[in-house]
């Protein structure tokens, strides 16, 4: 049971490093399962996604040594994991899938959790397996896959991040070539595949909707160091332009988010690009109309942030969720702090500009606890964020100590030993 307190804020300024991304990391340790030779990824951040997935990992058979931020993984037998429990907690273990088909021809996975943002099934990702060759057996909670994989063509009915990644995952080591149709385009689909080639893998066409691989019969070790967080700058971005901030963010690639920043700017905030990073300033007024999508178009997991900017534009902002159903469990939170949102289906309609008041709120999802935290900094007085689930530290390296050293008050209470988990 995490608790944050957050105090109003009238200024953000100052300097800021960027963790390495979360989705990014995620997919390239489970590309550990592919090699028997060491694979060492550098700046992996401190998450618990990280430590449920490293878990998961070491539950397949992998040895795993992380040395400050440095985590290196021995994949010499690997197996399928032996806890559905732990496989329940995170969505991205199903990523396991792909690298323990492809090199022992069987695995068994339980069904996937996560954040409660949709129903999110599997359903391309077994698709994509089948057209590799794989046979799947459903049983309740879990799914069993197994064959020698070939190579072949799959045209996904959506451009999923994680069934792009699971098959490409598979495809490296199949026998022949893969070709993949309407593939995610996402910055961390094209740094897992610099991470594979890495490794050895024939990979071209990442970062466009058609992927080819030739399979390989073996891949090497190597050491990578992935992206940084587009989603943690997008977010630091939205706190700095809610509070007419000065924050230079340092390490930020701003080719992977043109869309957050194309919407920054028409809120009327100012963006310079320089050697140094980023800098936003300037104060943010003009109400947005933000539709998500897929990559290049403007990212899901940045709807809920930037809505807690929409909180502060005078007029009214409209917000179409059209990747995940159930998304704007957030929004219900920001009512209680004095907000005005009307919901209808997948569109969110937010009348900003005027006063929030601090209160106690509670963390629904990831990015939705960390829309809260930046709402709490509008609002007058102490806000209360209650994250029972700890969400938040899932998906953000102390988001707490990255505000305070731009000048804001957010702490993490300290809980008594007891009640721990
Ligand atoms: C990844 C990201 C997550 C982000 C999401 C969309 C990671 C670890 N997580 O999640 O932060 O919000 O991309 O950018 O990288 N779908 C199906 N069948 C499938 C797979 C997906 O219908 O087999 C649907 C989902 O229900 C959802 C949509 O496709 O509506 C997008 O999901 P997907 O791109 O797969 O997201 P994830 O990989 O789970």
């Amino acid at each position: 049971m995490a608790t944050y307190r957050i105090r109003h804020c009238e200024r953000l300024g100052g300097e800021v490093n960027l963790h390495t991304a979360k989705n990014a990391v995620l997919p390239i340790l489970c590309a550990g399962l592919l090699t028997r030779e060491p694979l060492t990824v550098e700046r992996v951040p401190m998450l618990t996604d990280v430590d449920t997935l490293t878990e998961i990992l070491t539950d397949c058979g992998v040895e795993i040594s992380r040395n400050r931020d440095e985590v290196t993984l021995w994949s010499d037998d690997p197996r399928s994991p032996s806890s559905e429990n732990l496989l329940s907690r995170m969505r991205a273990s199903v990523l396991v899938m792909g690298p323990l088909l492809a090199r022992t021809g069987y695995a068994r996975v339980g069904l996937p959790g996560g954040c409660a943002i949709g129903q999110r099934p599997i359903d391309l990702h077994i698709k994509g397996m089948q057209a590799l060759g794989a046979e799947a057996q459903y049983t309740p909670g879990s799914v069993t896959l197994q064959g020698e994989l070939h190579g072949g063509s799959i045209y996904l009915d959506f451009p999923s991040v994680g069934a792009t990644e699971n098959i490409i995952l598979a495809a490296v080591l199949a026998k022949g070539s893969t070709r993949i149709e309407n593939a995610a385009k996402e910055p961390e689909i094209v740094d897992l595949c610099a991470c594979l080639s890495d490794m050895g893998a024939r990979i071209s066409g990442s970062g466009t909707g058609t992927i080819f691989i030739e399979g390989q019969p073996a891949l090497h070790g190597c050491t990578y160091r992935p992206i940084p967080d587009r989603i943690e700058a997008g977010t630091i971005l939205c706190a700095a332009a809610m509070t007419e901030g000065s924050v230079l963010l340092r390490g930020i690639r701003p080719e992977h988010m043109r869309a957050v920043l194309y919407k920054l700017s028409e809120t009327g905030v100012t963006l310079r690009e320089s050697g140094a990073g980023l800098r936003l300033s300037g104060r943010a007024s003009q109400p947005v109309q933000v539709r998500t999508l897929a990559y290049p178009g403007f990212p899901t997991d940045m709807q809920a942030p930037m809505m807690a900017l929409a909180l502060r534009l005078r007029g009214t902002s409209v917000f179409l969720e059209t990747i995940f159903e159930n998304r704007f469990m957030h929004a219900r939170e920001m009512t209680r702090m004095g907000a005005l949102i009307r919901i209808e289906d997948r569109i969110a309609l937010i009348t900003g500009g005027h006063a929030l008041a601090g209160t106690t709120v509670t963390s629904p999802d990831l990015r939705g606890g960390a829309a809260l935290m930046l709402a709490g900094l509008a609002a007058e007085g102490e806000t209360t964020l209650l994250d029972p689930a700890g969400h938040i530290s899932r998906g953000y390296e102390n988001l707490p100590a990255m505000l305070r050293e731009l000048g804001a008050e957010v702490w993490e209470e300290e809980q008594p030993e007891n009640v721990r988990g």
